[in-house]
């Protein structure tokens, strides 16, 4: 089904969290788009969603390449109080939200991997690009930006062995419709625990579902590289590694599991 304004509305529970709808057929990218609305003023809960991306960004500077018309692409602007150093609990709460979406839709276990990636069977099926920005010590507005593959089946070059989505892995087809409706009502309820500052139990739920401590990893960063057994969060979110000249703590990079 065709995405559009009216249908997306229909059914959505949500009273913040998608009462603005942006709806494209293409665009550049639902991130870059929902920026600049933010930028002008637009209102928290704010989504931005779109079919197809010509310019679909992912983390570290990749390109977030979708088949159009299969996933899921869009963008929620939230103005939460928090201040710089709070910040880091948006990366769990984004992860944490859309995990119980997808699992109360397939009944699967979703696992988090660090920073924030969902993986299901062990393999990414959807990332999160969370773009922040401060005036002083505050936070004006978080993009997050969601790229969730549903029912896409084919993925080329590198990604092949890498990604996957819902339908891949469940041989079934889903509703992307009702999916969207699951993941933005989650948001909105887990935001409370944003808005209250109590975020024990966002960061208790990602601990839960992240497979990785206790193995050994290696977190490639722009100029090095750490390696070691992830061992736990630091109270900024970063990931404690346990590297031979003792404990590690880094907050950006891509993580490989050395199994
Ligand atoms: C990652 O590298 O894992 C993050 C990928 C995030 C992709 C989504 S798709 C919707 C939104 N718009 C973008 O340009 N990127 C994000």
């Amino acid at each position: 089904m065709e995405f559009t304004k009216e249908n997306l509305h229909q059914g959505l529970e949500t009273r913040v969290i998608g009462a603005k709808l942006f709806v494209f057929e293409s665009i550049d990218s639902t991130n870059t788009c929902a920026k600049t609305l933010a930028e002008a003023g637009v209102e928290s809960g704010t989504v931005v969603l779109a079919d197809h991306q010509t310019a679909g960004r992912g983390r570290n500077g990749r390109s977030w390449l979708s088949e159009p018309g299969a996933n899921l692409l869009f963008s929620v602007v939230l103005r939460p109080q928090l201040t710089r150093e709070q910040a880091f609990i948006l990366t769990f709460y984004s992860s944490v939200a859309i995990a119980r979406a997808v699992e109360s839709v397939t009944g699967e276990q979703i696992e988090c991997k660090w920073p924030n990636d969902l993986l299901l069977h062990g393999k990414k099926f959807c990332g999160i690009l969370l773009e922040n920005s401060f005036r002083q010590q505050a936070i004006t507005h978080s993009i997050i930006g969601i790229g969730l593959n549903v029912n896409q089946i084919e993925f080329h070059g590198d990604l092949g062995s890498r990604a996957t989505s819902l339908r891949k892995e469940l041989s079934q087809w889903f509703d992307r419709r009702k999916l969207l409706q699951s993941i933005l009502t989650s948001m909105e309820a887990l935001f409370i625990e944003i808005d209250s500052g109590a975020f024990e139990e966002i960061l208790q739920d990602w601990k839960s579902r992240c497979f990785m401590f206790g193995k050994p990893i290696t977190v490639a960063r722009p100029h090095d590289q750490v390696s070691g057994t992830a061992v736990g969060l630091s109270e900024d979110g970063g990931l404690i590694i346990e590297t031979n000249q003792g404990k590690s703590v880094v907050y950006a990079g891509d993580v490989s599991i050395l199994l």
